[in-house]
């Protein structure tokens, strides 16, 4: 919702089709998904999907819920957000997940391939379109995580293996600690005014992070892909 491509392709979209992808043991996430993206596009339908059949639910609340995997079940959504699934699968099973997904997608249509921790406190994105992954996205909590780096444990599958010196994503969450670090002076009024000065620092350092119109409640870091994208 923050997110104003997404927002921008859900509501150019002629038909607003959103999959929730491996929704998990209940649906909560894709019913929550349904209620924010309505007050984007209140006419967006969305398909919750599931690859383990026992999973399928009835549908509720004007989502449906349906057996399905990195094919879409056949369905061509504008967007498909797949959260903790990648995770379970090994690295160099990435590449062919995300192409299959992608060419299921209208040709506008966006993936969000993203993992969390299990309260959604540590958060960590990657959004792609057909030509490929196009930003990187950690959000996290302020008043519970002590600092960037700490999101690391929770990158995408893609990116996880890479944290390491010499790799991209390794010198950006570094640089990010280094920021936080030095916004130290400014913790007595906040970690969102910390955070705010850090993510500065990090700007005049070169680091093109996105900046965005709305405060936000979570710290956001977001990058393009090329920022991060594996060695
Ligand atoms: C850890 S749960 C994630 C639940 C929810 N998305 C969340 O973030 O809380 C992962 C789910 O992905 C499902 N899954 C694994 N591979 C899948 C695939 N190829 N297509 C659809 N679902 C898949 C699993 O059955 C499992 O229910």
């Amino acid at each position: 919702m923050h997110d104003q491509l997404v927002t921008a392709r859900l509501c150019a979209a002629a038909d607003p089709l959103v999959v929730d992808l491996g929704y998990g043991a209940s649906p909560w996430t894709t019913l929550e998904l349904a209620a924010r993206l309505r007050t984007v596009r209140p006419d967006v339908r969305v398909v919750g999907l599931e690859i383990d059949p026992d999973r399928v639910v009835p549908g509720r609340d004007g989502v449906s819920f349906a057996r399905g995997g990195f094919e879409l079940a056949g369905l061509r959504p504008v967007l498909v957000r797949a959260f903790n699934v990648l995770r379970q699968y090994p690295e160099a099973a990435v590449p062919e997940a995300w192409s299959t997904i992608l060419s299921g997608l209208t040709p506008d249509g966006l993936l969000v391939d993203g993992t969390c921790d299990e309260l959604g406190r540590r958060c960590a994105w990657i959004l792609l379109d057909r030509a490929g992954p196009r930003s990187l996205t950690m959000a996290w909590d302020p008043f519970t995580v002590e600092q960037p780096s700490d999101i690391a444990e929770r990158l995408p599958k893609a990116l996880i293996h890479h944290n390491i010196p010499g790799e991209p994503i390794h010198t950006l969450l570094t640089a990010a600690d280094r920021a936080w670090a030095h916004a130290a002076p400014l913790a007595p009024f906040g970690p969102r005014v910390r955070w705010r000065a850090a993510a500065e620092s990090l700007r005049r350092e070169g680091f093109p992070l996105r900046s965005y119109r709305r405060r936000m409640r979570d710290c956001v870091l977001s990058v393009p892909w090329a920022t991060v994208a594996p060695r």
